[in-house]
């Protein structure tokens, strides 16, 4: 006789096992996918990241939604092209050097919004928008091309 294994407990126990493992390995890959929640800068509540919802999620992106790092920081190529974006899109409001008009001076460290010190703040101003003439930009840019940007005014900045 093989005895303990083949106890009704000890199956029961097995079963249960197997059962949390999956919960377990469910949970790690949502867990994966989601890791950073984005807020909205004017109201704090989850930000859904539905504009656009055609565009392709490039890895940066991917790694920026894990992370809340942009991983362009201090990349060239994107410095480049968030530039091109910045004269095109935002600079009639900042000015090109950042010093600021109608909207507000971005070349220091002092922000209105706290979250906009991060990544991840600069992000959510971008794609959503602020208060009066700061709109969302989440239906005319990629999420890709908000990460360039953002790479761009990394370099703008000097505290
Ligand atoms: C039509 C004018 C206008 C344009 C265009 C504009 N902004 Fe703004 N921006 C503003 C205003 C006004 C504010 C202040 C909003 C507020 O107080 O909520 C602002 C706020 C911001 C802030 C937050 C500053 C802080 O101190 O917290 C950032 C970052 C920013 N803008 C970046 C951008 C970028 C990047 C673009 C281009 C994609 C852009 N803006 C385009 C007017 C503009």
């Amino acid at each position: 006789m093989r005895g303990p294994a083949r106890h009704p407990m000890r199956r029961r126990w097995r079963a249960a096992g197997v059962v949390m493992a999956l919960a377990l390995g469910g949970w790690a890959a949502g867990g994966a996918r989601a890791a950073i929640e984005l807020l909205d800068p004017l109201t704090d509540e989850p930000l859904a990241l539905d504009k656009r919802p055609d565009q392709t999620t490039t890895p940066a992106v991917e790694e920026f939604l894990e992370t809340g790092k942009n991983p362009y920081a201090g990349d060239e190529a994107a410095i480049a092209a968030g530039k091109k974006l910045y004269a095109r899109w935002c600079q009639a409001c900042h000015l090109a050097d950042g010093s600021g008009r109608i909207g507000p001076r971005l070349n220091d460290d002092q922000w209105k919004y706290p979250r906009v010190a991060t990544d991840q703040g600069k992000f959510e101003i971008i794609y959503a928008g602020g208060a009066g003439a700061m709109q969302a930009f989440g239906d005319r840019l990629d999420h890709d091309e908000i990460l360039e940007l953002v790479a761009f005014l990394d370099t703008l900045a000097k505290p």
